[in-house]
């Protein structure tokens, strides 16, 4: 890694109450953020301050105040009450890191960006990447706009493609019961958009599968498809003659796209030598499924961290990227050429199912600090910063794939862990980390040695 190249880690945060995992919130609520505007997400030594002085920093730079900041700075104060209600059978919760990635701008726009993820190396490497863009404007995000699809399944239909005629030819009254559904969602100007019909074979005879466009404007909108569907399967199975089975969404959310492109410095990249290797590298991942994988996990390394950060669902993100990714032949999400000065130039596809109202998002405590401490008004601006991240994190995956390797900077957070799991405290584990390093030999029992030495 180069540059700021340490883990900005300020505080533990985010439980994830954990027990059995279902998700039964209500996406109807209408929300108001007050925004705040970081002047510039640049933060010189963000990663040397101590945590307290970080969190001092970003309250400072965003606005946030010392009582939102609580849950966020201290995870035990996170009410096992809210909690209790998100999940059943909660017994308590799941702490991760919660770290911000410094010099990020996305449309002309600064952002602190709060990441929750326990792998070491990743915020790091995503505020490297973001500040290679700066000189060149930073990242610049375009969407489709947040439309969900879902899914009607209808078996046993004797006339298929009569079938879909019927079900075309009833397109409008359709689309205005889905709307009756969520009158919340159409006055905030979102709604069911369209609608298409097609037949599909399968193994158990041909399918009439309905699927029902939603506009979900900053709700994810699980909900809201799920229970448009639901309302139309009997009006289905008139029209079909079949039998209606499932009503669900689908996480291949190709009709949410978010497109972003970022320039990143030649000279802060290391030259052409590097950038060639970068290029190779992803040459690779364009060719060889078993790299592709790799290459865009490292892609989503950045995306889930804010995702989880924010309280959204990771998993359905996950579901989207690769499954986006294999239409047509697994591949990458992202891709990378020269501009006419030698640059790196970065482009990434990928569908972006979050939003702002709902579910975490609106009920988690943390979550809620993590949306002001971004400071984003809509969930598409939320998207335009995750896809940006998920570009960032694979640029600096591959700068440093290509040239020293990964496991430098792995090595040194990861000495720190194992300084800590010794037992070290404050300065103590940064000193030991670095003796090990030195030495190459980073083992607890080692660290162990190390802190008797040094504590004398
Ligand atoms: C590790 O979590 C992610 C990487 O493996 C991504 C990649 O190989 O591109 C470094």
């Amino acid at each position: 890694m180069h540059g700021e190249s340490d883990l900005n880690l300020w505080s533990t945060a985010h439980s994830e109450p954990i027990g059995v995992p279902a998700f039964l919130f209500e996406v109807k609520a209408s929300h108001y953020w007050v925004s705040v505007m970081v002047d510039d997400s640049r933060i010189s030594g963000f990663y040397k301050l101590t945590r307290e002085e970080r969190i001092k920093k970003v309250i400072e730079l965003t606005g946030i105040s010392e009582e939102e900041m609580k849950p966020l700075a201290s995870p035990g104060d996170v009410d096992l009450d809210v909690l209790e209600n998100m999940i059943e059978n909660v017994i308590g919760s799941m702490t991760l890191p919660l770290g911000i990635a410094t010099n990020f701008q996305v449309n002309g726009k600064d952002y602190l960006v709060p990441m929750a993820i326990e792998e070491p190396s990743v915020v790091a490497a995503a505020s490297n990447a973001a500040r290679w863009t700066r000189k060149h404007g930073g990242f610049s995000a375009v969407d489709t706009g947040p439309i969900m699809i879902s899914q009607i399944q209808a078996i046993g239909v004797s006339a298929p493609y009569s079938a879909k005629h019927e079900i075309l030819k009833a397109k409008e009254e359709l689309l205005a019961l889905a709307n009756e559904q969520d009158p919340i969602l159409v006055k905030f100007g979102g709604g069911a958009r369209d609608l298409r019909v097609k037949v599909i074979d399968s193994s158990v005879g041909p399918m009439v599968i309905t699927e029902l466009l939603v506009d979900t404007r900053d709700a994810m909108g699980a909900n809201a498809v799920n229970t448009m569907a639901e309302a139309l399967a009997p009006e289905i199975e008139k029209l079909t003659g079949g039998r209606v089975l499932l009503r669900i969404l689908s996480n291949l959310a190709d009709q949410r796209l978010v497109r972003v492109k970022a320039v990143f410095d030649k000279e802060l990249l290391g030259g052409e030598e590097v950038i060639d290797g970068i290029i190779a590298a992803w040459a690779f991942a364009e060719a060889d499924p078993y790299r592709c994988a790799t290459h865009n996990k490292g892609i989503l390394n950045g995306v889930d961290a804010v995702v989880i950060a924010t309280g959204n669902d990771f998993r359905a993100i996950e579901a989207g990227a690769h499954s986006y990714a294999s239409v047509g032949g697994y591949s990458s999400l992202t891709k990378y050429e020269r501009d006419p000065d030698g640059n790196l130039v970065g482009t990434i596809e990928i569908p972006m199912a979050v939003g702002l109202v709902g579910g975490a998002t609106k009920v988690h405590p943390v979550a809620r600090a993590c949306v002001k401490i971004l400071g984003v008004e809509t969930g598409l601006e939320l998207a335009h910063i995750l896809a940006s991240v998920g570009l960032a994190q694979n640029a600096a995956a591959m700068r440093a794939l290509a040239s020293e390797g990964i496991q430098k900077g792995h090595m040194a957070l990861h000495a720190r862990n194992v300084a800590a799991t010794a037992g070290a405290r404050g300065d103590m584990i940064e000193k030991i980390a670095k003796q090990m390093v030195k030495e190459k030999n980073v083992k607890v029992e080692r660290a162990k040695e190390i802190l008797a030495e040094l504590s004398g």
